[in-house]
C-alpha cells in the first residue's frame, strides 16, 4: 500500500506532480473548493501519515492535530516560520525543506527588484504604453548602482548569492545578522539599525519568524532614509507593513521593492496606491527550472522517509 500523503499545494511541474502519484497516495486539498476542505479533510486525516506544503503555507498546530499518524512534513521551500516546528517536534514528526536549489533565482529576483526600483521600471513601461513619451512629456533622470552601498540583512545562503550579484553591479557591500560569518571580506554592520544607515539600498535575506518580526521598523526605514531602497525577498513578516506605507507615503523613505507581504496574498491598498513602490507576488523561486529541482527535493525526502533512508535535507 502507498503511503497516504496530504498535498496542500500543487508544483507547476507535471514531472513532480506524477512521481508523487507514483508513489504515494495522494490527496490533494488543492483541488477542493474552499468551503468544502474542512469536511473533505475530516474525512482523509485518519489515514495521512505525510504532508506536502509550502514555505508560505506551512502547517500549523491545528491541522497536525487532526493527523494522528503524519510522520514527515516536507516543505516545497525553504522557509520554515510557518510550520509549527514546537508542535511537529513535540510530536517526533520529520520537517525536510528545499535550501540551495532556489538560492540563485531568489538572488536574481533581488537583484530584478533592486535594478527595477533604482532605473523606475514599472513607471518608465507605463510611459510607453500610456502614450506619455509620443506626447513629448519630459522623463527625469534615474539613479546608477556602481559606486552604491548594498546593505543585506541575513547573510546566509541567499544573501551572499545577492551580494555577488551586487557586487557584479559595482555595488559595495556591507551586511548584518546577529551571527558574525567567519572568512568573509564583507564587513558587518554592528546593528541593522547601523547598516540601513550605511546603506542607499537595503536587501532583506533573512529568515522570518518571532526573532526577526517587525525588524525593519519605522527607525530603520527612517535610517535608509529619503534617497533609499528597501528590497524585501525574505518574508513580510520581517517589515512593519505600517510604518513602511507611511515611511514611503511622506518620504522618509525613497522606494521599496517588495516580492513578500505580510498577509500574502492580501496586498494593502494603501501600498498599491504608492508609486514610489515595485510590486511582485512571491515569486522568488517561480521559475520552471527552480520548481522542478524543488519538487523533486519533495518527492526525493518522502520517498526516503517511507523507505527508512536518511533524508535528504532535514530541518533540524
Ligand atoms: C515559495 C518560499 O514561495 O522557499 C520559500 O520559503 O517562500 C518560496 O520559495 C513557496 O515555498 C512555494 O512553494
Amino acid at each position: 500500500m502507498k503511503p497516504e500523503v496530504l498535498v496542500l499545494a500543487a508544483s507547476p511541474s507535471a514531472d513532480v506532480m506524477a512521481q508523487l502519484e507514483q508513489h504515494f497516495h495522494c490527496h490533494h486539498l488543492w483541488q477542493q473548493p474552499r468551503e468544502q476542505q474542512a469536511g473533505w479533510l475530516a474525512g482523509v486525516a485518519p489515514q495521512v501519515r505525510g504532508v506536502l506544503t509550502t514555505g508560505a503555507i506551512g502547517i500549523k498546530a491545528d491541522l497536525l492535530a487532526q493527523l494522528p499518524k503524519v510522520e514527515i512534513v516536507a516543505v516545497n521551500g525553504i522557509g520554515t516560520d510557518a510550520v509549527d516546528l514546537a508542535a511537529t517536534r513535540a510530536r517526533g514528526v520529520a520537517v525536510t525543506n528545499t535550501p540551495g536549489v532556489l538560492t540563485d533565482d531568489v538572488a536574481d529576483l533581488a537583484l530584478t527588484l533592486l535594478l527595477a526600483a533604482a532605473r523606475r521600471l514599472p513607471s518608465l513601461d507605463t510611459f510607453v504604453r500610456d502614450g506619455s513619451w509620443e506626447a513629448g512629456k519630459p522623463i527625469k533622470p534615474t539613479r546608477a548602482l556602481r559606486g552604491k552601498v548594498c546593505g543585506i540583512y541575513g547573510f546566509g545562503r541567499i544573501g551572499q548569492a545577492i551580494g555577488a550579484r551586487a557586487q557584479a553591479f559595482g555595488m559595495t557591500l556591507q551586511y548584518f545578522q546577529p551571527r558574525a560569518i567567519e572568512g568573509t571580506p564583507v564587513p558587518r554592520a554592528d546593528s541593522l539599525l547601523a547598516l540601513a544607515e550605511a546603506s542607499d539600498y537595503l536587501v532583506v535575506a533573512a529568515p522570518g519568524g518571532a526573532a526577526t518580526h517587525h525588524t525593519v521598523n519605522a527607525a530603520v526605514l527612517a535610517a535608509l532614509g529619503p534617497q533609499g531602497t528597501l528590497v524585501n525577498i525574505a518574508r513580510g513578516s520581517l517589515v512593519d507593513e505600517q510604518a513602511l506605507i507611511a515611511a514611503l507615503g511622506d518620504g522618509t523613505l525613497g522606494m521599496a521593492a517588495l516580492d513578500v507581504f505580510a498577509d500574502e496574498p492580501n496586498v494593502p491598498a494603501a501600498l498599491r496606491e504608492l508609486d514610489n513602490v515595485v510590486l511582485t507576488p512571491h515569486i522568488g523561486s517561480l521559475t520552471v527550472e527552480t520548481r522542478h529541482a524543488m519538487g523533486q527535493l519533495v518527492v526525493d525526502n518522502l520517498r526516503a522517509h517511507f523507505d527508512g533512508k536518511p533524508l535528504l535535507t532535514p530541518v533540524k
